[in-house]
């Protein structure tokens, strides 16, 4: 169902689930394409003389307020790229913020605070999260759900909220759907599927999936550490995750039946540790164990052969769905994994997508165009989760 299925809005009070989930750094923002994307169904709504309540999430609090967690910033840049004010309240359900969306005229546009900041949001039990909704609810006569970055979760704001009231998808849900179908419905092969980002147990969980769908898995980022602890390798201080090691194993040995080519990078950049200006060489991948660092060697990229090799996949490639950065591209001694990859992607014929929030913004953060890719997705684990061809609960519950 898309907004056009709620009937005439003027004087409504239309609440939005946005993912207004931007990376920040000391309070600014560095990375505001989430925030443009969801440009889209504002302005339709505000030109429809709704009366607009936005919602998102900002990080992974948990449950109670922190401030570095806040949505504020992200009002005040959404009210600049809008071009009129984006009413801030510091509360997201309560008195105050009752209050605020009370004084809403028609095409104004209120932020309320980090859905998260309330434990009924992500709560296991479905009566918390039902109690939570309900209060969102109370605020509306009618739900648009736009944060494609978000419709994985089964969160109040997500799910439950969407059984409350009218509901509809949103244009960049819309708009998202329509370019992730082109990689479900008979992608172009050879597909190449490249992994990184630092969600790891979020991620690894995917590739069951994905190699029931494609050609080549390029291995970086976070994960890569697991996979190669798996394969009985000595990775000192560098991210692990000890009780997925088992599971990665049963991966690369499903892969090999498959014909899957699951490409691990041969070299890595190792460091002294997590710093931008971190003492830090090139190991085999095999050897991180044995590098200068001793046991503190921390692995923060894929080495330049790796990168190398990578890039040659995706220009051989067809189809490429790309989501996490290879390394800590936020610190220029770890981001020619990323840069690599990305240049990549900018120099094959295939139609290649970008899924992500760390991704895009990486993409953008070294330089990179967004009209150099096929498409930028804001979504990560949601796009994934598409591509696996899993029920999305934020999707369902619209159906
Ligand atoms: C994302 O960054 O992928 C979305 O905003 C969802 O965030 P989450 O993984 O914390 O639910």
């Amino acid at each position: 169902r898309t907004i056009d299925s709620l009937g005439p809005l003027r004087s409504r009070t239309v609440i939005v689930r946005c993912d207004l989930n931007v990376p920040l750094s000391d309070g600014v923002i560095t990375d505001d394409g989430r925030i443009r994307a969801s440009l889209t169904t504002i302005r339709e709504l505000r030109e429809s003389g709704a009366r607009l309540v936005l919602i998102s999430h900002l990080g992974r609090p948990k449950g109670a307020p922190e401030a570095r967690f806040s949505l504020r910033p992200v009002a005040e840049r959404m009210s600049e790229l809008l071009g009129a004010p984006v009413g801030f309240v510091g509360q997201t359900v309560g008195a105050e913020a009752a209050e605020a969306v009370r004084g809403l005229g028609d095409g104004d546009v209120l932020l309320l605070e980090n859905l998260r900041f309330n434990p009924g949001e992500t709560s296991k039990d479905e009566s918390e999260r039902r109690a939570f909704a309900a209060e969102l609810a109370a605020f509306g006569d009618a739900f648009v759900s736009d944060g494609f970055g978000v419709v994985h979760r089964r969160q109040a704001s997500v799910y439950e909220l969407a059984q409350l009231l009218p509901s509809a998808a949103g244009r960049l849900v819309a708009a998202e759907l329509d370019v992730l179908r082109r990689l479900t419905d008979d992608p172009a092969r050879p597909y190449t599927v490249v992994l990184g980002g630092s969600k790891v147990s979020d991620k690894l969980g995917v590739i069951s999936h994905l190699l029931e769908r494609v050609d080549t898995l390029l291995i970086g980022g976070g994960m890569l550490f697991t996979f190669l602890a798996a394969q009985g390798h000595d990775v000192a201080s560098s991210l692990l995750e000890q009780d997925q090691l088992d599971t990665v194993r049963g991966y690369l040995a499903e892969a090999e039946r498959r014909g899957v080519r699951i490409v691990l990078p041969e070299d890595v950049v190792v460091a002294a540790a997590f710093a931008a200006d971190a003492e830090h060489e090139v190991v085999a991948a095999d050897a991180i164990g044995a590098s200068r660092f001793g046991e503190a060697a921390i692995g923060l990229d894929i080495g330049p052969a790796a990168a190398d090799r990578f890039a040659e996949v995706i220009r051989d490639s067809a189809t490429v769905f790309w989501n996490g950065p290879m390394g800590v591209f936020e610190m220029e001694a770890f981001a020619n994994g990323t840069r690599t990859v990305a240049q990549a992607l900018t120099e094959t014929t295939g139609f290649t997508v970008v899924g992500g929030g760390d991704s895009a913004a990486a993409v953008r953060a070294l330089g990179f165009d967004d009209q150099q890719f096929g498409h930028i997705s804001t979504g990560g684990g949601a796009s994934l989760e598409y591509l696996e061809g899993k029920p999305l609960p934020g999707l369902e519950v619209l159906a």
